[in-house]
């Protein structure tokens, strides 16, 4: 039995390399009048919408002219528990863990509370067209499973792991090596390539894990080679200096990560801003992912991400939100607050470079570009649907956008949820209106 057909049209964009200039036309194939044709939560053809639509049966139409098709966004670096704190003020790096995150996120001891955070995470995610993330949950395993269930309830392929952290932090916010290798095996065993799941190995940081934590996610990490794995990385000079006390023996703050073996490509380093040449080096030879995440960056005054200097490496940068030391879940947002932070050093981030980045690009540091990341028929049917038309000012702006590239830099700079006006999700629109249950409730 065939399951039926859904073709969308609009304007499509799709990258098949990363642009390495504002010209580069070959690095991506726009259609004017486009089409993405979807059958079982997989693309099928997409491109020039009269040759797609001869090759459709009988397929249900959705018209999205004249707004923008594209691959939806991958958000490389999140933390699902700090729903309610995005937007804390006051502080920087280890005093904002220590008064708002970490007592936080030991509310994720509970099940329930797990479950209904992990369904406004996805609205959220979803409404802002983020249709794959690599998420931290809590120190719970009950956080994860919370993630990976409602993750699978709506069929959104969706990375992630429980973190694991054995100190300096609060009770009720620490397993033990032990419990932290076991629960970890549990969720691997569970979750890891169920449906659309992938499981990370999460050792939260070197400063909230002991040598004997580190040894145990050196094992999962040689247990488990085709799990992701991530981690924090040199964001802010308390923490490095902390770091170095806790680990006395190491060359630098990358090396308490080599010396437990958890380098390689499939590693993603949130932030990773003051490193030392050696730690350059080392990175580039590993192929582990620095993950650039500019408001958060900027939210906790942490520092300049170096995006070309680490590229002209050969470094494949990932790039991210951070919510919730992040200050927006959109990847549109997190283009404009990352074009800033590249301004403020002499380099620069072009709009083609830009989208490229958070569909392709991120797909290609996870290794997933054969799945997601792209519109290229038989990838995996998560599509976003951009209006650059969204707001008043971005309406009297796009009058005088007269190409591709100005369209896509009226979105990375102005663009947020509103610029989203659906997305699909293995070819199923997923997009809901926000109703706030409290004034509802009050009504
Ligand atoms: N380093 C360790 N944990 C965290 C976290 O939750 N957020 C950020 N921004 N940095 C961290
Ligand atoms: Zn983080």
């Amino acid at each position: 039995m065939t399951s039926s057909q859904t073709l969308l049209r609009g304007r499509t964009l799709s990258f098949s390399s990363e642009p390495n200039g504002p010209d580069d036309t070959s690095a991506y194939q726009y259609c004017e009048d486009g089409a993405v044709l979807i059958q079982g939560g997989m693309i099928v053809a997409s491109g020039d919408h009269s040759t797609v639509a001869a090759q459709a049966v009988q397929p249900q139409v959705i018209d999205h002219r004249p707004h923008l098709l594209m691959a939806g966004f991958i958000d490389s670096h999140i933390h699902f528990p700090q729903v309610q704190v995005i937007a804390s003020w006051g502080s920087q790096l280890l005093d904002w863990l220590n008064n708002y995150t970490f007592p936080e996120e030991t509310r994720f001891a509970s099940p329930a509370h797990s479950a209904a955070m992990a369904s406004a995470f996805y609205d959220l995610l979803l409404g802002h067209g983020t249709t794959t993330a690599v998420a931290y949950c809590s120190v719970h395993k009950a956080s994860a499973d919370a993630f990976f269930t409602e993750a699978a309830r709506r069929d959104m392929r969706m990375i992630g792991g429980k973190v694991l952290m054995d100190r300096n932090a609060p009770d009720g916010l620490m397993d033990t090596p032990q419990s932290g290798y076991d629960d970890t095996q549990a969720l691997i065993r569970e979750w890891h390539g169920r449906g659309r799941a992938s499981y990370a190995i999460t050792p939260r940081f070197a400063i909230t894990s002991s040598p004997g934590q580190m040894e145990m996610a050196q094992t999962l990490v040689a247990e488990n080679r085709d799990c992701h794995v991530q981690t924090h990385l040199s964001e802010n000079h308390a923490e490095i200096a902390f770091t170095r006390e806790l680990y006395p023996q190491a060359r630098d703050y990358l090396h308490v990560y080599e010396t437990y073996g958890l380098l390689g490509p499939k590693a993603l380093l949130g932030h990773a801003i003051h490193l030392t040449p050696r730690e350059i080096d080392a990175l580039a030879e590993t192929g582990a992912h620095p993950v650039f995440c500019p408001t958060s960056n900027l939210f906790l005054g942490s520092g300049l991400f170096d995006d070309a200097g680490l590229r002209g490496r050969g470094i494949a940068n990932a790039i991210a939100t951070d919510v919730a030391a992040g200050t927006s879940y959109s990847m549109l947002q997190t283009l404009n607050e990352g074009y800033k932070v590249l301004q403020l050093q002499g380099q620069s981030l072009h709009p083609l470079r830009a989208f490229h980045w958070i569909t392709r690009g991120n797909a290609v540091t996870l290794g997933m570009v054969e799945k997601i990341g792209t519109l290229d028929a038989g990838t995996e049917a998560d599509v976003v649907v951009l209006d650059a038309r969204a707001t008043p000012a971005m309406d009297l702006r796009m009058q005088r956008a007269d190409s591709l590239s100005d369209e896509l830099f009226v979105l990375q700079m102005l663009g947020d949820d509103r610029a989203v006006a659906q997305v699909y999700v293995a070819g199923r629109a997923s997009k809901k209106a926000h109703r706030s249950p409290v004034l509802e409730a009050a009504l």
